[in-house]
């Protein structure tokens, strides 16, 4: 069994992505994969409860005190012992450490077209907000390797979306989180077969064995 852990953040998120990601192991997307943990760092958040709900192990590491967060949240993966990592509205840098015990194994999806309309505050409503001041025609989802910068590692997979002339943030949102569900399964799966190779900033995806 190829076993995933997802990472949620405080109380942002609606938790979507590990429903999705838990959803695609069952339902063929993901074979031979299975959601082990959910780690979040407050109990009782959406995402948690949302994850609890549906049957799959929930564990919280709360990010104070600071100091040891880092130790503890490690422990918590390593726990699980995943052989990757997903992160689903984590909202902070992930710690030195749990980068170096899982290289090449984290993934997060973001939801605009990196390097477009990322970095620090990009999150939920603010990206398809930034989106629409800009006037972009086009954008859509990105999953990408996790380096100890904001939504800056190697891409994986990208799937545009058009934008609208009366498009609102939710409306383009709801098109993007669509995009980001087929996305995110696709890239675990080309993960879970061994068929991402990383070379410097550029991922090759590999043929089928
Ligand atoms: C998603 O839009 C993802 O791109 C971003 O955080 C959001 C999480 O959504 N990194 P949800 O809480 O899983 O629904």
């Amino acid at each position: 069994m190829y076993k995933i852990a997802m990472l949620v953040s405080g109380s942002q998120g609606r938790g979507s992505t590990l429903q999705n990601m838990a959803d695609a192991c069952e339902d063929g997307r993901l074979p031979g994969a299975c959601v082990v943990a959910v780690i979040g760092s407050v109990s009782g958040s959406t995402a948690i409860e949302r994850a609890a709900a549906r049957g799959l192990p929930t564990f919280v590491v709360s990010a104070k005190p600071a100091e040891d967060y880092d130790r503890r949240l490690l422990a918590a993966v390593k726990d699980a012992a995943p052989d990757a990592i997903c992160l689903a509205g984590y909202m902070r840098i992930l710690p030195d450490t749990v980068l170096a015990a899982y290289p090449g194994r984290i993934l997060n999806i973001h939801p605009a077209l990196l390097p477009a309309f990322g970095g620090k505050g990009m999150y939920g409503h603010h990206v398809h907000q930034a989106v629409i001041d800009y006037g972009v025609k086009v954008t859509g989802c990105t999953v990408h390797f996790v380096d100890p910068s904001y939504d800056n590692g190697p891409v994986i997979l990208q799937k545009p979306v058009p934008v609208e002339d009366d498009d609102t943030p939710e409306s383009v949102g709801a098109r993007v989180l669509a995009a980001e569900h087929a996305a995110y399964p696709e890239a675990v799966r080309l993960l879970a077969e061994g068929r991402l190779r990383i070379e410097g900033r550029h991922v090759r995806i590999l043929p089928r064995a």
